[in-house]
């Protein structure tokens, strides 16, 4: 971590009674992750002295996510500025910058990060610098005056906003970088004399600016950036663009997307050079693609890693701990779990492959399952390289097909298979001659009585 002489506080500790929810707010995700790891991940390549996430005493969930970040406890929540003050002792013998982030931002840039603690250590030496955007729709965002000469004077929040106040269409995102050597010297002074009752940390502008100490406004020309999330339109709206900004990224770095506002990306989807990912494709968290691999429409794929020049799908499911090797194609309605397929094999249609080793070039017919568990415990399906899976074989782990082997289709294989040998469990075929022909005639003539009698 390089040495920054910042220390960061992300406030977590409100209700979030807008999103309605049993779940604290921060932890609602945002490409997979919650919106407090974003936070988190880019406070980490930023590189803090310290960072401490205030939470109040009801949200356990949220310290155990952040750990090992320390924890500062807000009880009761009563406003923003009341939330820093929580992080006084976290905080205390440190004084350099201190960023204060809203764990509802998510998609706060290390970039806006890095210009804020620049603007703080700035012209003037000022105190506070404020991060302001000029959204299309200022809603309820706290508004930023600012004089004549371009210095901030002060934030109203909207609800104590006059009517000319809410005209003015620059707004504060709540991010705010100020010096640690004067920071609690403001929040001390912060009252709670307004439209909620609660103490704004937003009042430390215009107390700064009593003080003479000066405070300076950093905009950023990207409202999506500092979007704070308070309601669940508000976190799609997150989604939407933090996944505009992941696809915009992922063309960039050689990807083609054939329908980008249609291919779903976790915070973390790793890919190769030439990937082509089709329409209506989801990634969820934990999926790294090798290059020149081919994802086609409706595929989902989560915690699985693909090898150079695969196929996937259409219509395939990869889940968690599916590790499929080079050149491997899974088709349509194929589900893999917890498997490994080496280079070539091939499982190309209805198929469900959990807890297996799949050797190199093995063929999986139709609709062949893997029975790998029988309600209590899960067992494993070893398939050896060039074997031949006939169509819907049921395999009952555990259990091991050897190298070059074939199972007839339509087997329950429940022992082992040897390399090379032929496995089947069909029951003998039958034929009766004519026996279909003679079966119509006489359902026939029973259906004709019947139609008869009843007239
Ligand atoms: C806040 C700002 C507003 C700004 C907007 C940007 C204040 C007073 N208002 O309003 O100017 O335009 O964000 O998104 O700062 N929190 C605590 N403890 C509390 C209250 C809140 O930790 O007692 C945390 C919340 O968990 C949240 C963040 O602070 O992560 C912001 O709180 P929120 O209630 O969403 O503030 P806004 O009304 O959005
Ligand atoms: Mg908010």
């Amino acid at each position: 971590m390089t040495q920054t002489n910042v220390a960061a506080v992300i406030l977590a500790a409100g209700l979030g009674t807008r999103m309605k929810s049993a779940v604290p707010k921060v932890l609602h995700k945002v490409a997979g992750q919650p919106m407090i790891g974003h936070l988190l991940d880019r406070l980490t390549s930023f590189g803090t002295d310290r960072t401490v996430v205030v939470t109040s005493p009801d949200m356990s969930t949220v310290a155990e996510y952040v750990a090992p970040c320390p924890t500062a406890t807000q009880d009761p929540p009563l406003g923003t500025g009341h939330a820093v003050l929580a992080a006084r002792e976290a905080l205390s013998g440190f004084d350099g910058d201190i960023l204060i982030l809203f764990g509802d931002t998510p998609l706060l840039t290390e970039e806006t990060m890095r210009a804020m603690v620049e603007a703080r250590r700035g012209k003037n030496n000022p105190a506070v610098a404020v991060l302001g955007f000029t959204p299309e729709d200022p809603g309820e965002y706290g508004r930023l005056v600012n004089e004549s000469n371009g210095g901030l004077e002060k934030i109203v929040e909207y609800r104590d906003a006059t009517d000319a106040e809410r005209e003015i269409g620059l707004c504060n995102a709540g991010i705010m970088a100020v010096d640690g050597a004067r920071l609690f010297a403001l929040l001390d002074e912060v009252g709670n004399d307004n439209a909620k009752g609660e103490y704004y940390l937003t009042d430390i502008v215009a107390i700064a600016r009593k003080k003479g100490w000066g405070c300076v406004t950093v905009e950023t020309d990207d409202p999506d950036e500092v979007m704070g999330v308070n309601s669940r339109t508000g976190l799609a709206e997150a989604e939407a663009a933090f996944q505009y900004r992941l696809r915009l990224q992922a063309m960039e770095d050689g990807a083609t997307l054939q329908d980008p506002d249609a291919v779903w990306f976790s915070h973390d989807t790793r890919l190769g050079k030439d990937v082509t990912i089709g329409p209506n494709v989801v990634f969820g968290p934990g999926v790294e693609i090798g290059d020149n691999v081919e994802i086609r429409a409706f595929s989902h794929i989560e915690g699985a890693t693909v090898d150079r020049d695969a196929i996937i799908g259409p219509f395939a499911r990869l889940r968690p701990g599916a590790d499929i090797g080079a050149d491997v194609h899974i088709g349509n309605f194929v589900e893999v779990k917890e498997a490994r397929l080496d280079e070539g094999a091939k499982a190309n249609h209805l198929s469900y492959i959990g807890d297996s080793w799949v050797g190199k070039g093995a063929n999986i017919g139709a609709g062949t399952i893997t029975c790998n568990y029988d309600g209590f415990f899960k067992s494993r399906t070893e398939i050896g390289p060039g074997a031949f899976i006939g169509s819907n074989t049921a395999l009952v782990a555990p259990v091991k097909v050897g190298a070059g082997a074939i199972t007839g289709a339509g087997s329950v294989i429940a022992k082992d298979v040897a390399d090379d040998a032929l496995a089947i469990t069909r029951a003998p075929q039958e034929e009766r001659t004519e026996w279909a022909l003679k079966y119509r005639i006489r359902k026939k003539a029973e259906k004709e009585k019947e139609q008869k009698e009843a007239g």
